[in-house]
């Protein structure tokens, strides 16, 4: 192919993809009535009007604005709403109070997705080619894959309030069982690379990549299911200060809790609410939803350990990237081994919990501009995840991929997979 008729196909295949990928957006929201588009349940979640109108937002404000010449904002007033947190932009509406929002109506966000997709599409015919356009609608997109997860994380939390329990879909298989798990993943350790290889994308934070040490190590050759975390629940755990970290116990008490988020118990037999309703608790499935100070509870009374990023990142390295994502259908993590499951339930099912906090890589540089606060700025008290989880896109996880979240958070779909140091 001539290079002109390979940039030609090339833009075509960004066009089909932003396409594809704010056609998921409106999918996901299929199932929904107009009532769930408006509730906020807590100040971590937003209301799914809020995720649609905000990834728009996105895209008027980093490629449309900047680059579509002549392009008049749909209403300039949705800049002060929809930026979540880019002060370089501008002052934000109070995150806690998105709730508030009855105006503009889901019909109207609906209205103003249609123009930004017209308005970018066009700009793709006309200056598609052009490579920093093309990266800032890559990030754009990707930017919207976050949100579609978070849609999901924060619909769960709302229907979760409901005594009814609604569900977000009903669940169409009966619930799977796991296969036997190979013995622990044994390494030897020494110098490796981690972080991003290659010029395909990725976010700021997974560059550059760098040389880690690792000691010798065991990693767990699938997740902690449902079944282990109960043992460790019904040891009084919760009640037992001694395998939590001085944070968490403190987090226990104040929260006042007994299980993982969606743990219900009743007359005896545990629960869990998942997207599919209430549900009898599946002793194969991986636990989820439970916080980093749960995880490391659960590793040290286990007598192990979190593993770090840097050993899970190296773990991966010769596994392929598959499993459980949003793509299967599931909307849950599923036990070891069943149909769709990636080789050690290494990717997707549940973010797993690392030890490590969430900071910048050896060499990182802050890219510059409003864009340089997509993940720069909160590198701090938090630890970092891998893998994507049932809730995430197949084509949005990398091996190098780093999420993080606050130690004390579990309404996000995670999960715990052990390591030891081999004695
Ligand atoms: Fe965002």
């Amino acid at each position: 192919m001539r290079a002109t008729e390979q940039q030609a196909a090339q833009n075509v295949r960004l066009a089909d993809r932003f396409k594809r990928i704010r056609d998921t957006s409106r999918r996901l929201c299929e199932p929904l009535e107009p009532e769930d588009f408006v509730v906020q349940s807590m100040p971590d979640v937003s209301p799914t009007r809020w995720h649609l109108a905000h990834v728009t937002w996105f895209f008027e404000t980093f490629v449309l604005r900047p680059h579509a010449e002549g392009y008049r904002p749909v209403d300039e007033r949705y800049e002060y709403l929809f930026n979540s947190y880019y002060n370089a932009v501008g002052e934000q509406f109070p995150r806690p109070r998105r709730g508030m929002l009855t105006r503009p109506t889901v019909r109207e966000i609906f209205a103003y997705r249609d123009a930004v997709d017209e308005a970018v599409a066009r700009l793709l015919e006309q200056r598609g080619d052009d490579p920093a356009l093309a990266e800032l609608i890559t990030l754009g997109l990707n930017h919207e894959q976050q949100h579609q997860e978070l849609l999901l994380m924060d619909i769960k939390h709302v229907f979760s309030c409901n005594p009814l329990y609604p569900a977000y879909r009903p669940a169409e298989d009966s619930p799977a069982t796991s296969v036997q798990a190979d013995p622990a993943l044994e390494f030897e350790g020494g110098l490796v690379e981690v972080g991003h290889a290659g010029e395909d994308f990725c976010f700021d934070n997974e560059r550059p990549r760098h040389k880690s040490w690792l000691e010798a190590y065991r990693l767990a050759s699938r997740m902690v299911t449902n079944g282990e975390y109960l043992e460790f629940v019904s040891s009084g755990a919760y009640r037992d200060p001694r395998h939590w970290l001085a944070d968490g116990w403190a987090t226990v008490r104040e929260e006042g809790w007994k299980a993982p988020l969606y743990w219900v118990e009743r007359d005896g037999s545990w629960f869990e609410f998942t997207l599919h309703g209430l549900e009898p608790l599946n002793p194969d499935a991986p636990v989820c939803h439970v916080s980093y100070f749960e995880a490391d509870a659960f590793a040290s009374w286990s007598g192990k350990r979190l593993p770090t990023e840097q050993e899970w990142e190296h773990a991966s390295s010769d596994i392929e990237l598959a499993g459980n994502f949003l793509d299967s259908g599931a909307l849950h993590p599923l036990p070891h081994g069943a149909d769709g499951g990636g080789r050690h339930q290494l990717f997707g099912d549940c973010w797993e919990w690392t030890r490590s906090p969430y900071t910048a890589y050896p060499g990182y540089a802050r890219p510059d501009g409003a864009i340089g606060e997509y993940n720069g700025k909160f590198m701090c008290n938090q630890f970092v995840c891998r893998g994507g989880a049932a809730v995430t896109s197949h084509d949005h996880m990398r091996r190098s991929y780093r999420n993080f979240f606050y130690p004390s958070m579990r309404w996000q779909f995670t999960g715990i997979r052990l390591a030891e140091d081999p004695r």
